[in-house]
């Protein structure tokens, strides 16, 4: 498959994302240069300094296609145009070129399950216009009867009833959200074709959204009404991905030195493993989430109640499984569905420096492609909304529209928790660049708000203080660019049951890492099962590194990198 990977006279096989480090922008929210409170192209162009400081090596942008934004791009109306809120093409291309100047690469989001209702093969469809009337999953019926029981992933039914087709259309997210007809050939053609289009224009690689859902069951059978939401299993993993998958690869994505990485909800560890060990497909990695649904009710996402407590030894599990099994994974511990990895993770509060430290050493330390999320370098947190209207994620208001025709919710007081637990603005309020007006993001109002705490985590801040979460990011992109067993040594876990400590080996023909997380507000004393005495401390989190693991007892959230 990987026509791009080199071997060197190491032995090791090497293509240019293996050793990269990927930096997540969700462009809304990153910077705004024209002062209408809303990110922009240019906003990202005139910080391309700044990612070039942190040391990153390329960018994933999320969406800046024409859209109506009601999932804020991840509809798209126009595949091949920049959305005017974020600038036009020519930004784009200044943006590419000026990442390109600085040997950074991009790599751009492919939404290529559904596209928005607003796109003129919608339109066209919906139409009955030929050949556009096959181009999405169409039934008729009884407008009183969905086809089927099957639920969306943002709540509610996965059908919506169009009064002009008079026909039900499937949508697995938003009603807004159409989901294509992978089966038609046609529709695979066009998506083909897009792909080569901005892969021409110079794109380094493709974030693969949804990726899991684009097959779907035979015949669409209804859902067993037990899982959550019924039907995912009819429209994850459908028997043709496969198919589907290999005919882009074939066709597009092996063109090259083009790097892909899919995104794979509600996928486990097995079959994230046989994707990307699979020749023939294209998928260099796979974005698996085990490890940051660890504290997720299985029957509501937004359950606060259920997932309050996880525990560490379980988390070591998943990310040991991820780590050995998946042939090359694509560690994260944020991303702009999710909270914010320190919160989730960490302390954000009493020890907020120490376990962002300790979270940029894991992120860092891991095998595979790490993907750091806009603000996590600084460790931006989660935020408190206060009121119904402060939300802008369109999965968050379905989900309390949800509970609403329950009944259950009177107030926003009804709904607070739920919404403060799981919204996926947490990780979309602005970057937070300075102190002042609007922590810098934009000289007009925001488009969601800010998180008070900007007057003290800021990028200004961070690079003021030799000792902020931000310098750790870089020391420890740094490290991993010069120290090739962070990159491609084999991962060994430490203590498996220890509930306090997450540490493991990395190891690379003679040389080994040693990596000790004490992950819990407590110290710890590390014993070590693997002889310590030829060590020697590389980097930790607390001004002086401990000197010799064995014995030592780790401070609150204390994270140290050893070499042996
Ligand atoms: C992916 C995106 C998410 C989006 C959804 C529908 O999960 O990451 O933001 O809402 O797909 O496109």
């Amino acid at each position: 498959m990987d026509t791009h990977v080199e071997t060197g006279d190491d032995g090791i096989d090497r293509a240019w994302w293996n050793e990269a480090v990927v930096y997540q922008i969700y462009p809304r929210s990153f910077n705004d240069s024209d002062g209408d409170g809303v990110g922009d192209l240019s906003g990202i162009v005139e910080n391309v300094e700044y990612l070039d400081e942190v040391g990153i090596d390329a960018v994933w942008l999320s969406p800046v296609y024409e859209s109506p934004g009601e999932d804020n791009g991840y509809d798209i109306s126009d595949y091949r145009a920049i959305d005017n809120q974020y600038g036009e093409m020519a930004d784009w291309e200044t943006l590419l070129a000026e990442l390109h100047d600085r040997d950074m690469r991009l790599i751009m989001d492919l939404v290529i399950n559904h596209t928005a209702d607003e796109h003129e093969w919608f339109q066209r469809s919906r139409a009955g216009e030929e050949p556009y009337d096959d181009y999405y999953i169409w039934r008729e019926g009884n407008p009183e009867e969905p086809p089927n029981n099957w639920e969306s992933i943002f709540g509610g039914p996965a059908w919506s009833y169009d009064a002009q087709r008079e026909a039900w259309y499937l949508h697995v997210f938003d009603e807004s959200q159409p989901d294509l007809n992978w089966r038609n050939p046609d529709v695979r053609r066009e998506i083909t074709d897009v792909i080569r289009w901005w892969h021409k224009k110079g794109t380094d690689g493709f974030r693969i959204d949804a990726a899991s859902h684009i097959s779907k069951t035979d015949g669409l059978p209804d859902g067993d009404p037990d899982t959550h939401p019924t039907g995912i299993a009819h429209y994850s993993h459908g028997p043709r991905l496969d198919a589907y998958l290999d005919e882009l690869h074939e066709r597009t994505l092996g063109d090259g030195n083009v790097m892909t990485v899919a995104e794979m909800g509600h996928t486990t560890i097995e079959q994230a493993t046989e994707y990307v060990a699979r020749e023939g497909n294209g998928l260099d990695t796979v974005f698996q989430f085990d490890h940051v649904g660890i504290g997720d009710s299985p029957e509501d996402l937004f359950d606060p109640e259920a997932s309050d407590e996880w525990d560490l030894t379980a988390l070591k599990a998943i990310v040991t499984r991820q780590q050995t099994e998946i042939p090359w994974p694509a560690p994260f511990l944020g991303n702009h569905d999710l909270p914010r990895a320190v919160s989730l993770f960490g302390d954000d509060e009493q020890y907020h420096r120490e376990s962002a430290t300790l979270l940029a050493t894991f992120l860092l330390t891991l095998r595979g492609t790490p993907f750091v999320y806009q603000g996590e370098e600084i460790g931006m947190t989660n935020v408190t909304f206060e009121r119904l209207e402060e939300v802008e994620d369109v999965m968050t208001v379905s989900h309390v529209e949800e509970h609403d025709a329950e009944g259950v919710a009177d107030s926003f007081e009804d709904v607070k928790g739920m919404v403060n637990y799981r919204s996926r603005d947490h990780s979309r309020t602005p970057m937070q660049w300075t102190d002042g007006t609007n922590a810098g993001f934009t000289e007009g109002d925001p488009w969601l708000k800010l998180n008070d705490n900007y007057r003290e985590i800021n990028v200004e801040a961070a690079r003021a203080d030799s000792n902020s979460v931000l310098d750790h990011y870089r020391d420890l992109i740094d490290l991993r660019h010069e120290w090739d067993v962070l990159v491609y040594g084999d991962y060994e876990l430490l203590l498996p049951d220890h509930e306090q400590l997450y540490a493991y080996t990395r190891t690379l023909g003679e040389e080994r890492a040693l990596i000790v997380l004490n992950w819990s507000a407590e110290p710890a004393t590390f014993e070590s099962p693997v002889p310590t005495h030829d060590v020697d401390p590389v980097a930790g989190n607390y001004m002086d590194v401990p000197s010799a693991p064995d014995g030592t007892t780790f401070r609150p959230y204390e994270a140290a990198i050893y070499r042996d």
